[in-house]
C-alpha cells in the first residue's frame, strides 16, 4: 500500500530530494508545451505538481489533462526546491491517478453572495472558508482549554425545553410529543442547577433564537459558550470573562500568526488584548452619546449604531454595566445600590463588531425571583424546578453567555457573521 504524506509536511524540508506520494484535489491547473502544472490541495495546504509527458504513463498523461478543476486525485513524484513555485516546492511526478472525476465545478471567480451561500456545500472548501474554520477549532480549544485549567466542569443540559431564558419573542417552538416545547435559547437556567454540585460549569452549545431582524451579527442558530459561577459578584464574573477572551486572543497570536494572516489579520492586535478591559456603567454610556449628539434618553436599548460609537477605535473589548431593570431578563439581580438597575454586564466588541458577551448577577432569593416571575408573568408550572433552587441552598452566584460566532466575527474582522459557522442559519436561510 502506499503511504501517502500531507502537502504541509513538504514544506519541512525533510522531504526535499525524496519520493512522496499525497493525495487531494485540483485546486488549479495549466499547461503549458509538454507540461501540465496541476496545484492540488488537502487539509493542510497548497503544492503545485508538474507533469511532464515523457515521465508519466499515457494513460495517466490523458487523465490529468481530462480531470477538471476539483477532481480528486493521487500524485507521487521528487520534491524539488523550486524558488518560483508557491511555498517553495514543486512536486516532480512521475505517476498521478484520478480518485474520482469531478464535473465541472460550479463556483468560477466573482459569484455573486447568494450563490455562493445556495453552494455552501461546495464553497466549503475553498481557502477563505476552510482558514476561518480552522482558527475557529482554535479559537474554541482556547475557551476550553481556560475553564479546563480553572476549575470548571463541562456540563450538558438539554436542548428541548418548555422554560424560555430569554423572552417569547425569539423562541423556537416545537411539538412535543402534544406538549408545547422549545429549542433552547440559552442553558442558564440549567446551568444554574449545577453550581449547587460542582460550583462553576460550562457548557458549549448551540442556542437558538427566531431572530426577524437581517442583520450582519445575527443568527437563528449559534453556538453558545456559557459559564455559570457559584459565589460570584458582578464583578468576579467581568473579570472572569476578560481573563477567558485575553487568554484566547493571546493563544491565537501566538501559536497561530499563519491563519490569522491569510485571514487578513495583524496578529499583534490580538495580542494587545489583555485585561483589564474598560468598564462604563449604562449611565455613563447613555451620557457619552447624548455628548456626541446621538438622541438617547436613560432607558432606551443600545442599537448597531449606538455601539458602534460607543466602541469606535478601541483596542480590546469594553463592558457596559448595570443597565436599567424595565427590558431585561427576569432572572438578573437588582442593584441594591440603585433599585432601578441591574448587576448585570454585556461585553461590547471594538469597532462595533456587537455584544460579544451578556452576563448578569442572578437573583438567588426565593422572594425577590417570585416577584419577578410575577411581573414579568411566566408560567410558573414550567420554572417550578428553577424556583425550587432558591429553596434548598441557594448561594449567590453570576454567569455569562459568549456567542462563538460573534467572537470570531471580531477576531478575524469579519464583514459578516455567517462566515463564522459553516452553514449559517437565518431569517431567509436554511438551505443547504
Ligand atoms: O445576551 P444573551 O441573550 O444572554 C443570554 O442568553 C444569557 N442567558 C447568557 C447567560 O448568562 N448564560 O446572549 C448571550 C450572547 C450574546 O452576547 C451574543 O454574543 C450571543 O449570545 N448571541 C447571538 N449570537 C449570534 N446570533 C444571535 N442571534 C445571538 N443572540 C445572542
Ligand atoms: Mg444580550
Amino acid at each position: 500500500m502506499t503511504e501517502f504524506i500531507h502537502i504541509g509536511e513538504i514544506f519541512s524540508k525533510k522531504h526535499a530530494g525524496k519520493e512522496v506520494s499525497i493525495r487531494g484535489w485540483i485546486h488549479r491547473k495549466r499547461s503549458s508545451g509538454g507540461v501540465q502544472f496541476l496545484v492540488l490541495r488537502d487539509s493542510t495546504g497548497i503544492i503545485q505538481a508538474a507533469l511532464k509527458k515523457e515521465n508519466i504513463s499515457d494513460n495517466a498523461w490523458k487523465d490529468a489533462d481530462k480531470a477538471l478543476l476539483e477532481s480528486a486525485v493521487t500524485v507521487k513524484g521528487i520534491v524539488k526546491e523550486d524558488k518560483r513555485a508557491p511555498g517553495g516546492y514543486e512536486l516532480q511526478a512521475n505517476a498521478f491517478s484520478v480518485i474520482s472525476f469531478s464535473e465541472p465545478f460550479p463556483i468560477t471567480e466573482h459569484q455573486s453572495t447568494e450563490l455562493l451561500l445556495d453552494l455552501r456545500h461546495l464553497w466549503l472548501r475553498s481557502q477563505k472558508l476552510t482558514n476561518i474554520m480552522k482558527v475557529r477549532q482554535h479559537l474554541v480549544n482556547y475557551l476550553r482549554e481556560y475553564f479546563y485549567s480553572h476549575e470548571f466542569w463541562e456540563v450538558a443540559p438539554p436542548i428541548i425545553t418548555q422554560a424560555g431564558c430569554e423572552g417569547g419573542s425569539t423562541l423556537f417552538k416545537l411539538k412535543y410529543f402534544g406538549e408545547d416545547a422549545y429549542l433552547t435559547q440559552s442553558a442558564q437556567l440549567y446551568n444554574e442547577v449545577f453550581i449547587t454540585a460542582l460550583e462553576k460549569i460550562f457548557v458549549l452549545a448551540p442556542s437558538f433564537r427566531a431572530e426577524r431582524s437581517r442583520t450582519v451579527k445575527h443568527l437563528a442558530e449559534y453556538w453558545h459558550l456559557e459559564a455559570e459561577e457559584a459565589f460570584y459578584s458582578n464583578q468576579d464574573n467581568m473579570k472572569l470573562q476578560e481573563e477567558l477572551v485575553s487568554y484566547a486572543c493571546q493563544k491565537l497570536a501566538k501559536n497561530h500568526a499563519d491563519l490569522l494572516e491569510f485571514s487578513k489579520v495583524k496578529p499583534e492586535r490580538l495580542t494587545k488584548v489583555s485585561p483589564p478591559f474598560k468598564r462604563v456603567s449604562y449611565d455613563d454610556a447613555i451620557d457619552f452619546l447624548v455628548k456626541k449628539g446621538v438622541k438617547k434618553k436613560w432607558g432606551d436599548d443600545f442599537g448597531a449604531e449606538d455601539e458602534e460609537v460607543l466602541t469606535a477605535g478601541l483596542e480590546k473589548p469594553m463592558f457596559i454595566y448595570n443597565y436599567p431593570k424595565q427590558g431585561r431578563a427576569f432572572y438578573m439581580r437588582v442593584n441594591p445600590d440603585n433599585p432601578e438597575t441591574v448587576l448585570n454586564a454585556d461585553m461590547q466588541a471594538p469597532d462595533g463588531h456587537g455584544e460579544l458577551i451578556g452576563g448578569s448577577e442572578r437573583i438567588w432569593e426565593y422572594d425577590e425571583l417570585m416577584k419577578r416571575v410575577k411581573e414579568e408573568k411566566l408560567d410558573v408550572r414550567s420554572y417550578q424546578w428553577y424556583i425550587d433552587l432558591r429553596k434548598y441552598g441557594s448561594v449567590p452566584h453570576s454567569g455569562f453567555g459568549l456567542g462563538i460566532e460573534r467572537l470570531l466575527k471580531w477576531v478575524l474582522n469579519l464583514d459578516h457573521i455567517r462566515d463564522a459557522v459553516p452553514f449559517p442559519r437565518t431569517i431567509n436561510r436554511v438551505y443547504p
